[in-house]
């Protein structure tokens, strides 16, 4: 494939799938699966997703046959993406023999022997879902996959810990914890320059006056539960790790690579300490690399499994 000369951030999430479900810490998606309470008919599992993008999680989840009854609520500011995501659960559904009707509300019934869930899409800020919702409604599950890295974490995570039920789960996988690696290696110094000059446009990213987003969000996660009260139950570690096998880069991850590079690139262009030219032909070098399967790219990423502190009988039960 050669050097793309437009982007999709549509496409970019549809490849970035195949590069998630390897990156995926399994110790800590098993956890989740262990913790996740039964379900029946009459009380399905309530799960919130946060930044769910074109719905890659919740087909991960019905996947794995995590889901037999569950209504599935997923939120995102982009109506392009969710309206991408209907899409795609639907087809996918039906070649997995689910029956999918569409309700007058526009929520999807997916049903299979033994399986009842119910998605419903919102396109809202999640600081307004939030706001509307906190009192109101709460859910057994709330999940954010590389979500809480482009917000500020401080002061979000306390209101959507409030959104949980006590004793219910937040899953944050995909969190970006500041390492960002290319192979094979150029000029060492003017990497590293590439690599820290990135990560402070993550640290110094503004929105809407606020600040958003922290490029070791992963690390930094442990103490913003603790002081949202919230318990730890398992992390650990799901970086992107992508290179090309004797058949090239797999699914559409040459894409993806040309994307991240492209992003990169868009956000260091004008950096008062990288010179413009080095900086083109670094861009340059890194797609052409591409083209050829010789470029690697690690990034640094955490999974966190946490929980809201349930009643006593609860743990003493052992659930947790
Ligand atoms: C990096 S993408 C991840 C999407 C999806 N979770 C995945 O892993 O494939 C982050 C998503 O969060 C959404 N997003 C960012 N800030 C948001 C906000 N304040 N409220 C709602 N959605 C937001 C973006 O539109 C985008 O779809």
């Amino acid at each position: 494939m050669s050097v793309p000369l437009t982007y999709s951030f549509l496409r970019y999430l549809a490849a970035k799938k195949s590069v998630d479900d390897r990156a995926l810490n399994w110790q800590v998606w098993q956890r989740l699966v262990g913790a996740l309470p039964d379900a029946t008919p009459e009380q399905p599992l309530r799960i919130l997703e946060v930044g769910a993008g074109i719905g890659s999680m919740v087909e991960r989840l019905l996947a794995g046959d995590i889901l037999t009854h569950a209504t599935y609520t997923a939120i995102d500011m982009e109506p392009t993406l969710l309206a991408e995501a209907r899409r795609r659960l639907t087809q996918w559904a039906v070649e997995q023999g689910f029956q999918v009707r569409e309700n007058g509300s526009g929520q999807l019934h997916l049903r299979r022997a033994g399986h009842h869930v119910t998605v419903e899409t919102e396109a809202i800020d999640a600081a307004l879902f939030i706001d509307r919702e906190h009192g109101q409604r709460t859910w057994d599950l709330l999940i954010g996959q590389a979500f809480l890295d482009l917000i500020d974490v401080r002061t979000a995570l306390p209101r959507l810990c409030s959104l949980v039920r006590p004793g219910g789960l937040l899953y944050f996988p995909i969190t970006f914890d500041g390492g960002t690696v290319f192979q094979p290696e150029g000029d060492a110094a003017f990497d590293r320059a590439i690599e820290v000059c990135y990560h402070q446009t993550m640290d110094q990213r503004v929105l809407d006056g606020k600040p958003s987003g922290d490029s070791r969000t992963g690390r930094r996660l442990f103490a913003h539960l603790r002081t949202a009260g919230v318990d730890v139950l398992a992390a650990g570690s799901s970086d992107w790790v992508v290179f090309a096998g004797a058949d090239g880069y797999p699914a559409d991850e040459e894409y993806f690579l040309h994307a991240i590079i492209h992003t990169i690139g868009a956000a260091l262009t004008g950096h008062p300490q990288l010179d413009a030219e080095r900086l083109g032909a670094w861009v340059a070098q890194r797609h052409a690399q591409i083209e050829r399967g010789a470029l690697v790219y690690i990034a640094h990423q955490l999974d966190v499994l946490a929980c809201v502190a349930a009643p006593t009988e609860e743990r003493q039960r052992g659930k947790y």
